[in-house]
């Protein structure tokens, strides 16, 4: 099998013509950054945000961009021309790779540009009909977690504490309140009303939240940001998690327990509909543009 053509240090090259130094920053100390942008048939949902997220990132662990948005815009498409159809791209950033291991951040140093595709994932129908598993930990990662790192050694062991218990998600608890999920946000669902956790240093702002804090608000859906705590989720009507590959999926049990009815709810139903049309407008406009 030939290796997928990826993106190296502004080239486009096979995958198994891609050297990295083991000084590397991303590699010593998990020392940078990355986005993965969902493509539908060959259209980027969100380009624009999630490289404006990039930036954000970058300007948290003091990176220097290589790329303005434009130029970034203009890398994924190229990549995506090898790879056509329904994909995630996957772009990382790192420090780069310096003559020694030190923690001290170098004054000049190339950072590491890699883009990578795989193809894309979507939420089986099982899942978006009858909802999915989740359970719940304590929330052990660091206090930076709106910054976009490749240091997700929190992240990994919190996913997989749901992967042992055959759950999806691992909801996150923080002094008794929800923050997020592993690689996801999570929404909450009372009496009519939704509820998302403050968009503070405690959370990535998920691309998909800011979408679906939109389409709440044209679909006339009541919905507050604000902590939530641990006793709200354990009584919601419906939970619900969100991220650029899940897009939105209901969760039916927590810890074993039903959500609500144990089945996705009124407001999932409503919610899933909108994200499906938004997919589909936003395919027609550049099915036009092109
Ligand atoms: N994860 N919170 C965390 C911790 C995440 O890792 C993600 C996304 C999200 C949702 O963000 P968005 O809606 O922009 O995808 C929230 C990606 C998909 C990943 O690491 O693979």
């Amino acid at each position: 099998m030939t290796a997928p053509i990826v993106h190296f240090n502004g080239k486009l090259l096979p995958l198994d013509q891609v050297h990295i130094s083991p000084l590397d920053r991303g590699f010593i100390f998990g020392d940078g950054v990355y986005e993965v942008i969902p493509v539908y048939d060959g259209v980027p949902l969100h380009a624009r945000e999630h490289f404006e997220r990039l930036q954000r990132s970058m300007d948290e662990i003091r990176l220097a961009n290589p790329h303005g948005v434009e130029s970034w815009i203009e890398l994924t498409y190229a990549l995506l021309a090898h790879h056509p159809g329904n994909q995630s791209v996957y772009i990382q950033v790192t420090r780069g790779a310096p003559d020694k291991r030190d923690h001290v951040i170098p004054a000049k140093l190339e950072p590491t540009v890699f883009m990578m595709c795989y193809p894309l994932a979507s939420p089986s129908k099982d899942a978006v009909e009858n909802g999915v598993k989740c359970v719940t930990a304590r929330d052990f990662r660091w206090e930076k977690c709106n910054i976009k790192s490749t240091s997700l050694l929190g992240n990994v062991l919190a996913r997989q504490i749901s992967a042992d218990a055959g759950a999806t998600e691992t909801i996150l608890l923080r002094d008794g309140f929800v923050t997020e999920a592993s690689a996801s946000n999570v929404f909450v669902v009372k009496d009519g009303v939704v509820a998302a956790a403050p968009r503070d240093n405690l959370i990535l702002l998920g691309i998909t939240y800011e979408l679906l804090v939109k389409l709440a608000a044209e679909g006339a859906f009541k919905l507050e940001v604000r902590p939530i705590p641990e006793s709200e989720l354990r009584s919601a009507d419906e939970v619900w998690l969100s991220s650029s590959t899940k897009e939105v999926l209901a969760v039916t049990t927590i810890d074993g327990k039903p959500v609500g009815t144990g089945k996705p709810g009124p407001l999932f139903r409503r919610m899933h509909a909108l994200y499906q049309d938004y997919k589909a407008k936003l395919r027609r406009a550049s099915a036009v543009a092109a």
